[in-house]
C-alpha cells in the first residue's frame, strides 16, 4: 500500500480547503448576484445560508473524508457497499467541472498578460472578449499554459505541491484584496452628463438591503440563486472535501477549521463585491453591472481603461490575484480526479497526473471549441441560452449537486446517522459546538431544500 499524503497541520488544512473554495466564483459570480438580488439583502440571505448550510455540508465532506481515509469515489462504498453508486456520481462533478475551469482559467491568464504587455485598453475596446473567445488557437493556448501548471503542482503532491502553494497564495490574495477593495472606495468620476459618482456610494448600492418591488416569488428566486452559489463557493457536494479530508491528521480541531474556511471564503466574497460593485457603480452606474462572464472580462476592463495610467497596474493586479485563486481552486478539482484514479488503476501520483493532465488537455479544447467549431445555442430547462461550456457548468453545478447533496442528506441523516459524523468531529477531543443545528439541518431542512432546488434548476418546479 503506497503512503498517502496528508496536511502538516491544522493550517495546512485551512488554506488549502480555502484555497480550494476561493475561486472564480468568489471574485466574479458571488458580486454580481449581489448586485442583481437586492444588494444587502443577498449579503443577509447568503450568510444565514452560509452558517446554517454551507457548514452542515462542509461538515458532512470533511468528516466523511477523514474517518474513512479515503477519496470521494470510494468513501461512501467504505460505510455501507450498497452506497457506493454515490462516490462514482460524485465523482462525475469534478470530472465535469474539469472540462471548463481550466478553459475560464485559461481566459483569465490572457487577460493578465494583455495588462502585462500594456495593452489594458485593447481589452476595454467593444467585441475584445468575443473575439478572443471566437478565435480558434489563442483560447486553447493560454487555457493550456493555465492547465500545465496546475499539472504540475498536483504532481508534486499533498504536502510539497498543494500545502506549500495555498500557504503562499491565500494570504497575499487576502492583502490584494483588501488593497483594491479599499482602492475602489476612493474612486469619484464625473460623466460625460456631469453626474459624479463615488466609491462610497457605490458601498451603499452593494451594502443596503434594497426591497423594492419583492415579491415572494422573487425572494424564492434570490434563496435559489444564494443556495447555488454557496455549493460552488464552498466546493461542497463534489468530492473535494472528501478527499481534502482525507489528508486531516486526527489531531486536527475540523469544527475551528470549518469555521475558519467558511469565514475564508465568505470574507473574500464580501470583499470582491466591495472591490468590484463600487469601481463598476463609479464609472458606468448600475447599468454597468451584467451578468455572467461579461462582468470580469467586459465591464471591469472597461473601468481600468477610465482609470488612466493607474488601470493598467489596477488591472494587472487583479488579473494576477484572480489566476492565483483559480489555480488554487482548479488545483483541488484536479487533485480529486487523481487521488481516485491513483486509487482505481493503482498507479503513483505521477503517472496520474500527466494522464489526467493529458485527458483534461482534450476535453478542455473541445470546450474551447465550443465557440467556433462546435457553436450551438441550447435552452436549458432552466431558461438559461448555453453554449457547451454552459452545458457542462449546468450538468455539474445545477443537475448533479444539488442531487448529490440530496442523497447525501438521506444517507448521513437516515443510514448511518449524525452522530457517525458528530463522533469524527469530536475525535480530536474538542467539543462540535454546533451539533444540535448540523443533527438537525442534515435530517430535516437540508434535503427538502434540495429537493426544491434540483426540481427547480430542472425546470420542474414549474410543472409543479
Ligand atoms: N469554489 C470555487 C469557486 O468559488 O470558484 C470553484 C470550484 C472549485 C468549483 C472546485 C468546483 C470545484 F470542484
Amino acid at each position: 500500500m503506497k503512503k498517502k499524503g496528508s496536511f502538516t497541520g491544522s493550517l495546512g488544512f485551512v488554506l488549502a480547503a480555502a484555497g480550494s473554495a476561493v475561486g472564480v466564483g468568489n471574485i466574479w459570480r458571488f458580486p454580481y448576484l449581489a448586485a442583481k438580488d437586492g444588494g444587502g439583502l443577498f449579503l443577509i440571505v447568503y450568510l444565514v445560508l452560509v452558517l446554517t448550510f454551507g457548514f452542515t455540508l462542509l461538515a458532512t465532506d470533511v468528516a466523511i473524508g477523514r474517518r474513512t481515509k479515503q477519496n470521494a469515489l470510494h468513501a461512501f462504498g467504505a460505510i455501507r457497499p450498497r452506497w457506493k453508486f454515490l462516490g462514482y456520481l460524485t465523482f462525475l462533478v469534478p470530472a465535469l467541472i474539469m472540462t471548463y475551469y481550466s478553459v475560464i482559467g485559461g481566459w483569465i491568464t490572457k487577460y493578465a498578460v494583455t495588462y502585462l504587455t500594456g495593452h489594458g485598453d485593447d481589452a476595454a475596446a467593444d467585441g475584445y472578449f468575443t473575439d478572443f473567445i471566437t478565435s480558434r488557437v489563442s483560447p486553447v493556448f493560454f487555457m493550456l499554459i493555465f492547465l500545465a501548471v496546475t499539472a504540475f503542482i498536483v504532481y508534486r503532491g499533498v504536502e510539497k505541491g498543494i500545502e506549500k502553494f495555498s500557504r503562499f497564495v491565500m494570504p497575499g490574495l487576502l492583502l490584494l484584496i483588501i488593497g483594491i477593495a479599499i482602492f475602489s472606495l476612493t474612486l469619484s468620476h464625473t460623466d460625460a452628463d456631469g453626474v459624479t459618482r463615488t466609491g462610497l456610494q457605490g458601498l451603499g448600492v452593494y451594502l443596503i438591503p434594497d426591497l423594492s418591488g419583492m415579491t415572494p416569488q422573487r425572494f424564492l428566486g434570490i434563496l435559489l440563486d444564494a443556495m447555488s452559489q454557496l455549493f460552488f463557493s464552498l466546493s461542497v457536494s463534489m468530492g473535494i472535501m472528501i478527499t481534502y479530508g482525507s489528508y486531516v491528521k486526527k489531531d486536527v480541531n475540523l469544527g475551528r477549521s470549518l469555521g475558519q474556511i467558511e469565514i475564508f471564503d465568505t470574507g473574500v466574497a464580501f470583499l470582491a463585491g466591495m472591490m468590484i460593485i463600487p469601481a463598476v457603480f463609479v464609472f458606468s452606474g448600475t447599468d454597468g453591472m451584467a451578468s455572467g462572464p461579461s462582468l470580469m472580462f467586459v465591464s471591469l476592463p472597461k473601468v481600468f481603461a477610465e482609470m488612466g495610467a493607474a488601470g493598467t497596474i489596477v488591472g494587472l493586479i487583479f488579473f494576477v490575484m484572480v489566476i492565483f485563486a483559480a489555480l488554487t481552486s482548479c488545483v483541488s478539482i484536479m487533485e480529486t480526479l487523481v487521488a481516485s484514479c491513483m486509487d482505481l488503476f493503482h498507479q503513483t501520483r505521477q503517472k496520474m497526473s500527466l494522464i489526467i493532465g493529458i485527458l483534461s488537455l482534450a476535453a478542455a479544447a473541445v470546450i474551447c471549441l465550443g465557440y467556433n467549431v462546435f457553436y450551438f445555442e441550447l435552452t436549458l430547462p432552466n431558461g438559461q441560452s448555453a453554449q457547451l461550456l454552459d452545458v457542462m457548468d449546468y450538468l455539474s453545478n445545477s443537475f448533479l449537486m444539488p442531487a448529490i447533496s440530496f442523497l447525501t442528506c438521506i444517507f448521513v441523516g437516515w443510514i448511518i446517522k449524525p452522530k457517525w459524523i458528530i463522533e469524527e468531529m469530536e475525535a480530536s477531543g474538542h467539543r462540535f459546538t454546533r451539533r444540535r443545528l448540523y443533527s438537525f439541518m442534515i435530517r430535516y431542512v437540508t434535503p427538502v431544500i434540495m429537493a426544491v432546488l434540483f426540481l427547480q434548476s430542472t425546470g420542474l418546479l414549474n410543472y409543479l
